[in-house]
């Protein structure tokens, strides 16, 4: 076909794939080894579409010397999907039977420390501070509440700062919690100071930044799906390490928790991926 290019015509050389993830650690700091490699040149092969460049070669040369195609990258390797009360049958979940019992096994201790790691532009975490909120009711004051949101992408980082979503991103929220937890922003909504304050927003790359911990809380979800079954089964004994006793860790629908994690978290519920640090281990 004239004047268009075919993914069938884009030459994958393997070589040629090897030099290219080299340039993308150098340049964008994405350290590509670790992901799913089929899933890697699915994304890169968008990209070589998107720009008609035939082979991993021209591409190549074309990010050294074009600044935007390297945001542009960025932007397809990060997969940034995401949106409020995704799934929302986990979160019923968590509202009904994790923090009636987190809640209680933290007894006088009011310190309550959640971690959204890949939390893209902050509707998970929002979405979490209001389930924490509705079942905390009037006691939610007298708790010290601390979300915090990591990602890589510094992009997404800025708009998890806001938190200023459009009519397209509430659509799908009731009236009551759109009237309760947003303020008209606008020809949108933010979140209202109240749950915006427990927020913290921090760079943070979960394969080779440093090892977090005391939480209460861990949601990483539809994430480490990205990556190399051996580097999942590390980042399971990370979020492990990082939860208090008692604490829970809460996976996307889609993934599994491989490797040595598996035997030392208790599965709570197996459908909607939610597990707990076993006491006393
Ligand atoms: C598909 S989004 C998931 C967002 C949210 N957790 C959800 O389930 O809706 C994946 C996020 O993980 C982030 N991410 C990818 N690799 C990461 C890493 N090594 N460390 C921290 N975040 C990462 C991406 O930038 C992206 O924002």
């Amino acid at each position: 076909m004239i004047g268009s290019i075919q993914s069938n015509e884009i030459c994958e050389d393997e070589n040629e794939f090897t030099e290219l993830k080299k340039i993308i650690k150098r340049k964008i700091g994405f350290n590509c080894e670790s992901y799913k490699q089929t899933h890697l040149k699915r994304r890169l092969a968008l990209r070589l579409r998107i720009t008609r460049s035939r082979s991993y070669n021209e591409y190549s040369g074309l990010l050294l010397k074009n600044p935007e195609e390297l945001t542009q990258l960025k932007e397809a390797l990060t997969v940034n999907v995401t949106e409020l009360f995704r799934n929302p049958e986990m979160y019923e979940f968590v509202r009904m039977n994790v923090l009636p019992e987190l809640i209680k096994t933290k007894g006088d201790n009011r310190m309550l420390k959640i971690w959204s790691a890949g939390c893209s532009n902050g509707e998970e975490a929002s979405s979490i501070a209001i389930i924490l909120r509705e079942f905390l009711g009037i006691s939610y004051k007298k708790y010290n509440i601390s979300i915090l949101c990591t990602d890589i992408d510094d992009d997404c980082l800025l708009k998890a700062e806001k938190l200023a979503f459009d009519q397209k991103q509430i659509e799908k929220l009731s009236k009551e919690r759109l009237d309760r937890f947003f303020v008209k922003d606008g020809i949108g909504y933010i979140l209202d100071d109240e749950l915006r304050k427990i927020f913290k927003i921090k760079h943070h790359d979960m394969i080779s930044g440093p090892k977090l911990g005391g939480f209460d809380l861990i949601f990483c979800r539809n994430v480490t799906i990205y990556f190399e079954h051996k580097l999942q089964e590390i980042l399971y004994q990370d979020f492990y390490n990082a939860l208090n006793e008692g604490g829970y860790f809460v996976m996307g629908k889609t993934e599994s928790l491989v490797g040595p994690a598996g035997h030392m978290f208790k599965t709570v519920d197996l459908r909607e991926r939610i597990y707990m640090k076993k006491g006393g281990s």
